[in-house]
């Protein structure tokens, strides 16, 4: 059949770089992300651990090549007292994770914790810091005892707690989800709070200058954005956030099982995550407004796929499996991101292990990895490479009420000079065929890999952890300047000239 499927990469247009930290994550006190994720503790465990953090989670996200991680939340952020988190383990006080599931936390996992774990998975730290129940004070000193070297009386307890140099770290949540578990505040009163909270934060960061991230709206909540915007001004931000779920619902038992669904389901799903696409250009144009010059990042720090939780866990868990769908989620999400790079700089998908979307999950000494992960892996090879824009003419795909496009498409250079061309079919159905214009791409070489499966509902299980994983692909052939890609039903391929 002739394909009706054509991407035109503008290879000598590319002039934005992808920032790798829009392929960050995300880890919150919920559930089994931290505790019996990637924290099994020191003693009492025969998982290969450095400090108690599992040596397999972290060889896994260092192949992926995770570029940041956010901590500790979330909903829990805004609740955390970062010093009942230092000192001796046996001391730390014992809390309530009022948020998720109402367990104990006994604060074995804190601050030294996390960021000697950053060290280990050669990420950059992203730090929540908690506006909603915490104080000027507690994150002004958080600021402090992480990063400053010289003496003072934070600097001192941290070297008491054993850590002479500072960590340096740059990335600060001011609070999270301001307008719900942040907080319930108004857009007025948040941005007023930010204003004061981020005075006392300090500029410098070792040799760099520091990265504030202001509390972000929901999805479609332009009018929170606009507000930030207008009140908060430009030399006090560096980033502000955005959060979107792609969910059927928020009511109980609404969201769906994240196996057991039909294709219409799938299409929903998808119809969703593809809403971001809009969502991120709306909110660009509102900080187009305020900061022409782009200097404040639009920080995507939350998002992915959000279902039931798997029969039998508990429901304040947010445990859920992964299949293709979440796969191609991703992909089609990445390529969104690429898409608008100079606004889009940062990103966190939610999250990294045991916990919504995650890449990684566990049972006892053993670890999967999702589909989802094996996108994020695929695509890695897009961080810090230049983003030459496409034009993209698709077919629809339909099902159910939804009329979705068939495909989706980025492509970059990178620093060697190799050309890097992601496509997804999101269509369920059949196989499309895809015609790329290659103008201006000099390198003759061509190489590929795929993601897909036969079902959609597919996925990694701990009997069965390698069902779904990426294989070469075969199916492109070049001549002269043009590709004929065929991609199967719900696939994601990544292509590599060089
Ligand atoms: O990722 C789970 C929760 O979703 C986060 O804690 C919160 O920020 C959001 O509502």
């Amino acid at each position: 059949a002739t394909a009706q499927n054509r991407v035109t990469v503008n290879a000598s247009d590319g002039k934005t770089v992808i920032n790798r930290h829009i392929y960050g994550h995300f880890a919150e006190h919920l559930g089994r992300c931290i505790y019996d994720g990637f924290y099994v503790g020191e003693t009492n465990t025969k998982i290969p651990n450095k400090n108690g953090v599992r040596l397999d989670v972290i060889e896994a996200l260092k192949k992926m090549k995770i570029p940041n991680l956010r901590w500790p939340g979330g909903c829990f952020a805004d609740t955390y007292h970062w010093k009942d988190g230092i000192g001796p383990k046996a001391k730390r006080p014992k809390i309530v994770n009022t948020w998720w599931g109402g367990v104990t936390e006994d604060n074995s996992f804190g601050t030294h914790d996390f960021l000697n774990m950053c060290e280990l998975l050669g990420t950059e730290p992203y730090l929540a810091g908690n506006v909603g129940s915490g104080t000027v004070q507690d994150l002004s000193d958080w600021v402090q005892y992480v990063n400053f070297p010289n003496n003072s009386p934070m600097s001192t307890l941290r070297q008491q707690n054993g850590r002479k140099t500072p960590w340096n770290v740059r990335y600060w949540g001011v609070g999270n989800e301001a307008w719900g578990c942040g907080g319930n505040m108004t857009a007025d009163y948040y941005a007023n709070i930010y204003r004061q909270y981020a005075t006392f934060m300090g500029t410098q960061v070792g040799k760099e200058t520091i990265f504030r991230i202001a509390s972000g709206a929901s999805s479609d909540d332009f009018n929170w954005t606009e507000t930030l915007m207008k009140n908060i001004p430009g030399k006090m931000v560096e980033g502000v956030a955005l959060h979107h779920y792609s969910t059927f619902g928020w009511g109980p038992n609404e969201k769906g099982s994240a196996t057991e669904f039909t294709e219409t389901d799938y299409a929903h799903t998808m119809n969703e995550a593809l809403k971001m696409d809009t969502f991120v250009q709306k909110h660009s144009e509102i900080m187009d407004k305020y900061d022409p010059q782009k200097k404040i990042a639009l920080v995507v720090d939350e998002w992915g796929a959000w279902y039931e939780v798997e029969p039998k866990t508990n429901p304040g868990f947010l445990y859920q499996q992964n299949t293709m769908r979440d796969a191609i989620l991703t992909g089609a999400t990445l390529n969104i991101f690429h898409k608008h790079a100079e606004r889009v700089r940062m990103a966190n998908l939610a999250q990294a292990v045991n916990v919504l979307q995650a890449v990684i999950l566990t049972k006892g000494d053993k670890m999967l990895l999702t589909p989802t992960y094996h996108v994020l892996e695929m695509y890695n090879v897009h961080q810090d490479a230049t983003m030459l824009p496409i034009d993209l003419k698709t077919e629809d795909y339909t099902s159910g009420k939804y009329k979705l496009p068939a495909i989706s498409a980025s492509a970059s250079r990178d620093q060697a000079g190799k050309v890097h061309i992601s496509l997804v079919n999101i269509d369920a159905g059949k196989p499309q065929t895809v015609t790329v214009n290659l103008k201006g791409v000099s390198a003759t070489s061509l190489t590929g890999r795929i993601l897909t499966s036969a079902k959609v509902q597919d996925h990694n299980t701990f009997e069965q952890p390698n069902k779904v994983k990426p294989v070469p692909f075969t199916g492109a052939t070049r001549n002269g300047d043009v590709l004929t890609v065929t991609l199967p039903p719900v696939s994601v391929v990544v292509l590599e000239m060089k």
